[in-house]
């Protein structure tokens, strides 16, 4: 595929070609992930937590959501780019929450957004999608809403939790998401909602029964190091390496053993 749009990850669900999804903030990270063939790059509401330092992904605004997504997307030419739409940028009603995604779509030139949560925000999913936007959906573990579960454990273990996922997801398909997002839920529920739809379905912390993956990127190089749930996998230790690195910078400059004879003028 020369570049992705919404219709690429319908046809590759189709296919059963699975999709590879991360976040990405900034323009130098994007350019990493775009050209090592990512799919989906995800401009998450998790920049709260991994660039600007907040415990929890409400602080970040939607001022600051487009200028990491106009970061990424000056960076990007294969990638889908999916921008969330962030906590208190579409809840008190639907024209709110046009208003914010076309604000993302003007001024960022993200290709799709994404809102937590399922019949509660219908309306405002239903009217974004009326001006052409595509929505991609997001259930299960919905972090802007911690303060109403209290933790970040594993959801929708309870069938009446379950049930209202399942509904939700196939609510989310009929009014028209070209995807949805399923967030640290049973692995066998995330497989039953994957089979009940004919939209991707991608998954953190979902199991691999689903139609794809998502990881927040910081967390998969390692960069990060405080965050250790069961269904991240580190692929590198970042953390560690520049560590060493930028020790060893500390070490040479006090050495006077940089800058050497051919690294200056
Ligand atoms: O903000 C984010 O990184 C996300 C993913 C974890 C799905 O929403
Ligand atoms: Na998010």
């Amino acid at each position: 595929y020369k570049r992705i749009t919404t219709k690429t990850l319908i046809e590759m669900k189709d296919n059963g070609e699975k999709i590879s999804m991360l976040t990405a903030y900034d323009y130098t990270m994007a350019k990493i992930v775009d050209s090592s063939g990512v799919d989906v790059i995800l401009v998450g509401d998790s920049a709260s937590n991994v660039m600007a330092g907040h415990e929890t992904t409400l602080p970040i605004t939607l001022d600051q959501m487009i200028y990491h997504a106009s970061s990424v997307i000056r960076a990007v030419e294969r990638a889908l780019v999916v921008v969330d739409l962030p906590f208190g940028s579409y809840q008190s009603d639907p024209k709110e929450a046009l208003r914010s995604a076309i604000r993302i779509m003007k001024e960022s030139g993200g290709h799709a957004v994404k809102l937590e949560g399922g019949s509660e925000i219908k309306d405002s999913i239903k009217r974004i999608l009326h001006a052409g936007i595509p929505v991609m959906g997001h259930l299960g573990l919905t972090p802007q809403s911690i303060y109403k579960f209290g933790t970040y454990t594993v959801r929708a273990k309870e069938e009446a939790e379950a049930e209202k996922l399942l509904e939700d997801a196939k609510m989310l398909e009929r009014i028209g998401c070209f995807a949805i997002v399923l967030e640290k839920i049973p692995a066998a529920l995330a497989e039953r909602v994957a089979k009940s739809i004919s939209i991707p379905v991608i998954g953190i912390g979902a199991g691999n029964g689903v139609d794809g993956q998502v990881l927040v990127l910081h967390d998969m190089i390692g960069m990060t190091h405080e965050f250790s749930p069961r269904f991240l996998r580190r692929y590198m230790n970042l953390y560690e390496e520049m560590t060493t690195a930028i020790s060893q910078y500390v070490t040479d400059v006090k050495a006077v053993d940089f800058p050497n004879e051919n690294e200056q003028y």
